[in-house]
């Protein structure tokens, strides 16, 4: 592949994971079962990456495992009614188009476990997208570093990853232990709590003790939550999460402690938190699942929305949600669901949105950062105060 015996973009790649594997001091090159791509959305892309994606679907790069994308800048059959630029959505056309003619599956979604690419226990994949990276190696097991969106591209197209980090089972161990003090009824307390020990172990590999009967909701905002304020890819949670069992009480002799107690999590929400006069509500990040579809729809059926709600999810959880009747209680309060893109890599300086209201630390994080001003409150909350 190297020497360019399957053409230039496969040497291409496999020069750029050759580079990574020395860095990291990989013995060697693995197979990979699939890949998750991300750097989608234009507004992160630019005109350069969209030429560079461009260049490489025009020299013959095709992907040889199966590969899914991550969220685009907008919903590519909806981005009018999104608000989003016409001189955007040509471009992000363009960045899809390249995709595909890759031979990716345009999923557009943050979450493909929930539509049917779910890997197997153990098996060695290459996904970006960090909070998929913390769902894939934690609550299903399978192996990934944190990659980027050119590594996981090369991974794609030549099939192969360097063999370290996470690979490996040495540096799956446990780092350090956090004890949880505080009940956890919602997502929203899993995402704050989430947010919180990022911000304390960094990439460590934490242990969590004291969570009980989490669902997939919940996993899914404190996995997106802990890679947001720190680089974490892989949590272990006692009970609960498939390798946990491997690391007994000898395993986590010695390993320093953390406790966490209501408090600690009211406060990091009030930090995160600003004040808002008019702010669109911004539910699904992670995007939504249907169970989350369905419970935000109970919520306001038959209802009216004082303000403008949109919740983001995938295409294959819309369908479903579609034929539930889910999507028309949520339209018929006044609500929107769209798909393929979120309230993080949709271009919302351009589509003129200055607050948001959200439930996801991640969301709340990223938005920040952009200058948008972002109230954090549990769903349930958000949806019961703006609904008559
Ligand atoms: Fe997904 Fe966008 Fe959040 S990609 S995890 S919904 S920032």
């Amino acid at each position: 592949m190297l020497d360019g015996e399957y053409g230039p973009a496969v040497a291409k790649s496999m020069e750029l994971l050759v580079a990574v594997g020395k860095i990291f001091e990989a013995e060697r090159l693995i197979p990979i079962e699939s890949a998750h791509v991300s750097g989608v959305s234009y507004k992160n892309l630019g005109d350069a990456g969209l030429e560079f994606l461009e260049e490489q679907a025009d020299m013959g790069a095709r992907v040889r495992v199966n590969t899914t994308l991550n969220p685009a800048g907008m919903d590519l059959d909806l981005w009018m009614d999104l608000g989003v630029p016409e001189g955007f959505a040509v471009k992000q056309m363009r960045v899809i188009k390249a995709f595909k003619n890759m031979g990716i599956e345009t999923t557009c979604t943050c979450t493909p476990y929930l539509v049917g690419h779910v890997p197997r226990f153990g098996s060695q994949i290459a996904w970006a997208e960090s909070s998929a990276i913390a769902y894939s190696n934690s609550v299903i097991g399978a192996r990934t570093n944190r990659e980027s969106g050119p590594t996981t591209l090369a991974s794609a197209i030549t099939g192969r990853a360097p063999l370290c980090g996470y690979r490996l089972d040495e540096n799956r161990a446990p780092q350090k232990i956090v004890v949880v003090n505080a009940k956890l009824r919602t997502p929203f307390k899993y995402s704050a709590l989430g947010y919180l020990v990022g911000e304390k172990v960094g990439s460590a590999v934490p242990y969590f003790k004291g969570i009980f009967h989490p669902d997939l909701d919940s996993l899914k905002a404190l996995g997106a939550a802990l890679a947001t304020s720190g680089g974490i890819a892989l949590y272990h949670i006692g009970g609960v999460t498939p390798e946990a069992p491997r690391f007994g009480e000898e395993a986590l002799k010695g390993l320093e402690k953390i406790s966490v107690d209501e408090k600690d999590l009211r406060e990091i929400s009030r930090r995160l938190s600003s004040e808002v006069k008019d702010p669109i509500i911004c539910l699904g990040c992670p995007h939504c699942s249907l169970k989350e579809l369905k419970h935000y729809s109970k919520l306001i059926r038959g209802r009216h929305l004082r303000q403008r709600l949109i919740a983001f999810t995938s295409r294959g959880v819309y369908e479903e949600a579609k034929k539930e009747g889910y999507v028309k209680d949520i339209e018929y309060a006044g609500g929107r669901v769209f798909r393929d893109t979120c309230m993080v890599v949709a271009p919302l300086k351009e589509m003129g949105w200055k607050e948001i209201s959200t439930n996801s630390f991640k969301a709340a994080h990223y938005a920040s950062s952009m200058g948008i001003s972002t109230h954090l409150d549990t769903a349930e909350h958000i949806l019961r105060e703006v609904s008559a």
